[in-house]
């Protein structure tokens, strides 16, 4: 089990996201999504798979005008924008990248929504207080955490959403009987420092530990694989626009992580699952009867 520390979380996620937000901007596609896209079909591209990805999250939020939605670990602001733009909901993003969130207020500013939305650079233990939101989304930040901080991460999002709020987690799991190799070590050590993406079993525990119930799982390895796989077609086209934000060896070694990515992905040894969750209660959860809604 790793230490999780804040201090060392600060330290691994700036080796990670702050290298270069120019370098990021050569294989993510136009709206800075990094995470799973959602390949409408086959041949969708990236960025409409990731806009069919935001979407996808946000009705399975039933986002409505006015709510209030917290986005944990928000990267540069894709979904608050999308979902301020297209839902008028208002927004609040912590990221514990200070490249991230200084690139999100300033796409923030130029979209005009000011009043609407607001990135902090800010680690997720540090959101205390008494706000409440309607909806929490935490997309891609859960591999992050930690084992020996999952109950205190869950804990925190059950506090900070209102009783008839939904939460949905959107995070890559490892398999059950997954045991460290020189791959994972690898990547570990070069790439991603402190990565410990838990099983989906240990997140569906710690949910109803935390008095959540669950109310929709889906698993998008499928899609991760293929998200993976672009993002190293992007990353070799624009090999020599690279050099000018990162060296050759910083290049070499993310085209190596992310097509070793795509085969875990491939391999079955990694997933990606979303999560739908409410808070436990008497009554009924605030979620249709079917699930037609999300694909009418
Ligand atoms: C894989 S990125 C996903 C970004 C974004 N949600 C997206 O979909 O593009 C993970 C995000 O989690 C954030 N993060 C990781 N640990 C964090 C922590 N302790 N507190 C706040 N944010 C954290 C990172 O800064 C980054 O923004």
């Amino acid at each position: 089990m790793l230490r999780h520390t804040r201090a060392r979380d600060r330290h691994s996620i700036a080796h990670h996201y702050d290298i270069s937000n120019d370098f990021y901007g050569l294989f993510l596609d136009p709206n800075m999504a990094y995470t799973c896209a959602y390949f409408l079909e086959e041949e969708t591209d990236l960025e409409r798979a990731q806009l069919a990805k935001f979407e996808h999250i946000a009705r399975k939020l039933r986002l409505k005008p006015y709510q209030s939605l917290l986005d944990i670990g928000c990267g540069w602001g894709s979904f608050i924008v999308h979902a301020c733009k297209h839902y008028g909901i208002t927004a609040h993003g912590v990221t514990l990248s200070r490249q991230q969130a200084n690139y999100a207020n300033d796409w923030i500013r130029r979209e005009g929504l000011e009043d609407q939305a607001l990135v902090e650079y800010r680690d997720y233990r540090d959101l205390v207080g008494e706000a409440q939101y309607d909806r929490v989304s935490a997309i891609g930040i859960v591999e992050h955490v930690g084992y020996r901080n999952l109950a205190r991460y869950f804990h925190g999002i059950q506090r900070l959403l209102k009783d008839n709020g939904l939460f949905l987690n959107h995070g890559i799991s490892r398999a059950r009987e997954w045991r460290p190799n020189p791959g994972s070590d690898w990547i570990s050590d070069k790439v991603f420092p402190e990565g410990e993406p838990p099983s989906l079993s240990t997140v569906i525990t710690q949910l109803e530990d935390t008095a959540f119930e669950v109310q929709d799982v889906e698993d998008l390895r499928a899609h991760y694989a293929k998200t993976c796989a672009e993002w190293v077609k992007r990353l070799q086209r624009n090999h020599e626009a690279c050099l000018r934000h990162v060296d050759e060896q910083t290049y070499r070694t993310w085209i190596l992580y992310l097509a070793m990515s795509s085969i875990y992905f491939e391999e079955g040894q990694i997933f990606l699952y979303q999560v739908l969750a409410t808070k436990r209660m008497e009554r009924f959860a605030p979620v249709p009867l079917t699930r037609e809604d999300i694909y009418a």
